[in-house]
């Protein structure tokens, strides 16, 4: 398969995600205007894939420009051009603190890769044969730049186990489930059941859901989680079925500097994403909308963290900072 991004020497090459799956588009970032562009308009996605691109956009900034100011206001642009994703930034600011920002961009892409296999290893056991799961988005590989983390968990388990059942939620308004987890699913040979975002409820009852997992964009300090709009919903119908609801993320999506998800910026997108679907209007364009890219789903919903230190249990406010102070996966790899 091909991959999400990589680093040329002169460029970052990715595949252009608005086009999957009718497409496999490659494209050259170059300047900071086509990093900003990607990102902005979700070419490029996911917490880890960005956290890789704004990594190699760091490096690419600074072949381009050699005046320091220049540099650093380009540098700001990619860090903030997405708010919620917290591995955004987190990479942006960790090239710029390292002497060699090409291997440092490398590590991040390398750990990311060995992350998602971690995170894969940990969540195999919470699956049986003949499990089914329920899953929301897009969190494969082309969302992380290595293997996945609540999808390539899936995929992982629907390989060593026998009859695992999935379901994705469609993921309205850009449709990351339909177009790409149905896609990375196919890739990878798993069957799995498309359902629409207000079907999950009655999925979970129906069809008796026995697992949820996703993934994550910002995890504060006491486990509040931001993700994917429709996760929080997800969440709530699955406390109220009995059915535990599990977030994989790797440290780097944790910010153990907020103390709550209240603190959590969440994007907000462009009303047009609501009124239309693939470009076709549905409604009239004046309609108002609100459109929030995320939500936050309280910690006290949320069963665990799969992490690649494994699986955090509640009580948070000790298994979280406890998670801080653990050695980098560069080390443990
Ligand atoms: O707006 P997107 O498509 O970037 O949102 C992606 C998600 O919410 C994912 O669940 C999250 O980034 C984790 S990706 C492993």
């Amino acid at each position: 398969m091909t991959e999400a991004l990589r680093w040329t020497g002169d460029a970052i090459e990715y595949i252009d995600q608005r086009r999957l799956p009718h497409e496999t588009h490659l494209v050259r970032a170059q300047t900071v205007d086509e990093l900003e562009s990607a990102i902005k308009s979700l070419a490029i996605r996911g917490a880890p894939a960005l956290g890789v691109f704004g990594a190699y956009g760091v490096v690419l900034l600074r072949q381009r420009i050699s005046d320091n100011e220049a540099f650093k206001a380009a540098t700001e642009r990619i860090r903030n051009a997405r708010p919620t994703a917290v591995n955004l930034s987190w990479a942006v600011d960790r090239v710029l603190a390292a002497g060699d920002m090409l291997a440092e961009a490398n590590s991040i892409h390398e750990e990311q890769r060995a992350i998602d296999r971690m995170i894969a290893q940990a969540a195999l056991p919470l699956f049986s044969n003949g499990s089914r799961v329920l899953t929301h988005c897009n969190t494969g590989p082309i969302a992380t730049a290595g293997g996945g983390t609540a999808l390539g968990a899936i995929i992982a388990a629907a390989q060593a186990k026998k009859n695992l059942a999935v379901y994705a939620s469609e993921t309205r308004p850009l449709l990351q489930g339909a177009r790409l987890t149905m896609y990375e699913l196919g890739q990878a040979g798993v069957d799995a059941t498309l359902i629409v975002d207000s079907a999950a409820a009655v999925t979970m009852q129906q069809k008796r859901i026995d697992l949820v997992i996703v993934g994550a964009d910002r995890v504060a300090r006491n486990g509040d989680t931001a993700n994917k709009v429709g996760t929080y919903g997800l969440a709530v119908a699955a406390a109220h079925h009995g059915i535990p609801f599990y977030v994989a993320a790797p440290r780097s999506s944790f910010d153990f500097t907020l103390p709550n998800g209240a603190a959590i910026p969440i994007e907000e997108r462009s009303g047009d994403e609501v009124r239309q679907v693939g470009g076709i209007a549905i409604t009239d364009p004046q309609t108002a909308t609100y459109n929030p890219a995320f939500d936050v789903t309280p910690a006290r919903l949320v069963t665990g963290f799969i992490t690649e230190y494994g699986i955090l249990k509640p009580p948070y406010s000790e298994s979280i900072p406890e998670l801080a102070t653990r050695p980098n996966v560069g080390a443990l790899a």
